[in-house]
């Protein structure tokens, strides 16, 4: 049987109304995708402050600076999936997030696995109330946040 003009034009209608839904589904999801990111990133932010600042008192509260660097631990491991195709500079969303994310997955990634070895140490550090190594090793943390920012984050 063949199927009438009308048939035909409405099952069009529906698969572009489908395309047209589908596209407008990404866009919201991107948007939602980057606002958890950034509201993730704007967390391990206040927690890197609390350390920098706590550890410049003469007594650091070190059950603090380990509670505020088990945050970023937790964090850690997931930054490498935050950032799926469709969420870049393209998305339409306000981002700091640059294209080579995406067209260098590779130095990505190995910039995303630098920070968990470093903040478990200074978690670790902070449990045993070493504050002078707790002190050095918040460098540490803090160059593989900027060893990323500064090749994938837009200033
Ligand atoms: C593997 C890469 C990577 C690492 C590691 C990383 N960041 Fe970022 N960070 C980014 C990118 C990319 C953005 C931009 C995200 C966006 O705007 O969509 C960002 C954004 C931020 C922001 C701004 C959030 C906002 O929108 O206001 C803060 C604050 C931040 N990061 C803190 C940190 C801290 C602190 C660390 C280390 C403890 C860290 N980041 C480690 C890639 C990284």
């Amino acid at each position: 049987m063949i199927p009438s003009r009308r048939l035909l034009s409405a099952a069009v209608c529906a698969a572009a109304l489908a395309l047209a839904g589908g596209a407008a589904l990404a866009a919201v999801n991107a948007k939602a995708v980057i606002e958890t990111r950034e509201a993730n990133f704007k967390s391990m932010g206040k927690a890197m402050k609390a350390m920098n600042d706590g550890l410049k008192a003469d007594t650091p509260d070190m059950a603090a600076i380990a509670a505020n660097a088990a945050t970023i631990r937790g964090f850690a491991p997931k930054i490498s999936t935050w950032f799926p195709k469709g969420t870049g500079p393209e998305a339409g969303v306000k981002t700091e997030a640059k294209a080579e994310i995406w067209t260098d997955p590779a130095g990505f990634a190995a910039a995303a696995s630098r920070l968990e070895p470093e903040i478990t140490k200074l978690e670790a550090l902070a449990r045993a109330g070493d504050v002078a190594g707790a002190r050095a090793q918040i460098r540490m943390v803090g160059g593989t946040c900027k060893g990323c920012h500064d090749k994938f984050k837009q200033d």
